[in-house]
């Protein structure tokens, strides 16, 4: 185990002390950004799953602030979201002072009667998010299964609408509810595309089109391992949410073959929200003002986060992404860019014709063939795990004879938004 050392990042968010994994609970409330985390509060490894809590002004200056949701004997507290529930739907506020509603999955263990299973808890804020109470009657949705997790909830029309992995069965679940605390089963959907390994961590929302063409539903499905750079990482759908069922557009068939080479057609045929090595557990915050979609992932891969050097604590997030979405001439594409409250000249513009090699770093940007690749082979302090010296790729669409990227690096990381952020690779990179 790596104990090393190394600079906090500038412009990522990343915790003082403490393990960090994926983004939960993301929510723009009263003037303030949130954000909640899968947090060990006394190790820099994983366990005792509690959720950290940083609030921003800006979604590029956190304050950390003390633990939310402490673990306790029984329970781990596991991924969830947060809604407000401004009508208090729920009964938990008042209707003069309503509820923040944190919804998540409790992990039982040993000592509990449901050891060994997974259900979805609500708790509850009247501060604002600082302080937070276990609803009495939990849990709210029970299957009895050993993987069900990582509830996503928002509003549709009258209800509230829950995304949740059956994440060995490879299946989103959707159920309704009109409170929070009844929910109904409505569809399930999978297992499609990439499915060789768990499917965690799903989201849903509505994105309009560039250019006025209405607009589509994204369904993000992070996936460990079996990502298109290997290990973790996040793959969406495109297609349509009718408030019960979400339809994809197309479905090109589906892998389980663990052993599929990172080269693979069919891996590569479908849709990827980031072709890098650290971009896992994507999720977006709820409530944020003007429509925008705004996202942050895990900057790390399951196959080496208990060995990347600290930074303080060990993790941090990718930098927060807003999403759009383009209209191709056969299929609809994600486009992401880093927030506009990050200053332009944090990011480097470059233009890569077919054989052009920027150097970065240490690190290589190259274009070639349609094919954009970053390799950190041999770079800076990477030496720390065998599995983190790699090459990521991404074709661009249509195999353009130049491509733009705009660049972000940290003092340990990079991130490259290609072709107006139709491709997106994001690396950790300790130079
Ligand atoms: C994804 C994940 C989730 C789970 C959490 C536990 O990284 O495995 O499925 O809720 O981490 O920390």
């Amino acid at each position: 185990m790596s104990d090393r050392q190394h600079s906090r990042p500038r412009w990522h968010y990343a915790p003082r002390s403490s393990w960090m994994n994926d983004p939960n609970g993301l929510i723009h409330y009263a003037g303030t950004w949130h954000a909640f985390y899968q947090c060990n509060p006394s190790e820099t490894v994983w366990g005792n799953m509690s959720w950290g809590h940083a609030t921003s002004p800006d979604l590029l200056h956190w304050t950390e602030h003390p633990v939310a949701l402490w673990h306790t004997a029984t329970e781990q507290v596991y991924s969830g979201s947060c809604v407000f529930d401004a009508t208090n739907s729920s009964g938990l506020g008042s209707t003069d002072w309503p509820p923040l509603v944190a919804i998540y999955t409790a992990h039982y263990l040993p000592g509990s009667a449901r050891q060994g299973t997974e259900a979805q808890w609500l708790a509850y804020s009247l501060d604002g998010g600082s302080h937070w109470t276990p609803y009495p009657g939990n849990p709210v949705l029970d299957r009895g299964s050993a993987n069900f997790r990582d509830p996503k909830v928002f509003r549709h029309g009258d209800e509230w609408v829950m995304v949740a992995v059956e994440a060995e069965d490879q299946q989103v679940l959707i159920h309704t509810s009109p409170d929070l605390v009844h929910w109904r089963y409505r569809s399930s959907f999978g297992p499609a595309h990439a499915a060789a390994g768990a499917w965690e961590c799903p989201d849903l929302f509505e994105l309009p089109v560039d250019n006025d063409e209405g607009s589509k539903w994204v369904l993000l499905v992070n996936l460990n391992p079996g990502a298109v750079a290997g290990g973790s990482g996040c793959q969406y759908f495109v297609g349509d949410f009718d408030g019960v069922t979400f339809t994809p557009d197309a479905v090109v068939g589906v892998s389980t073959d663990r052993s599929l080479g990172l080269d693979d057609p069919l891996l590569r045929a479908y849709d990827w929200f980031d072709f890098g090595r650290d971009c896992y557990a994507v999720t977006s915050f709820a409530d944020v003002p003007d429509q925008r979609r705004i996202v942050l992932g895990w900057m790390n891969n399951w196959d080496y986060a208990h060995h990347i050097p600290l930074t303080g604590g060990r993790s941090m997030m990718t930098v927060p992404r807003e999403l759009g979405l383009v209209r191709l001439a056969d299929r609809y594409l994600l486009r992401q860019r880093p927030v506009r409250e990050l200053p332009a000249s944090a990011l480097l513009h470059h233009t890569l014709a077919d054989g052009d090699h920027v150097p970065l770093h240490g690190v290589a940007l190259e274009y070639h063939n349609g094919v954009l690749s970053l390799d950190r082979r041999g770079v800076g302090r990477g030496d720390f795990h065998e599995g983190f010296g790699t090459r990521q790729w991404a074709e661009i669409p249509e195999r353009p004879s130049s491509v733009t990227v705009e660049v972000l690096i940290d003092t340990c990381s990079i991130e490259v938004f290609a072709a107006a952020g139709l491709v997106t690779i994001s690396d950790l990179v300790f130079f």
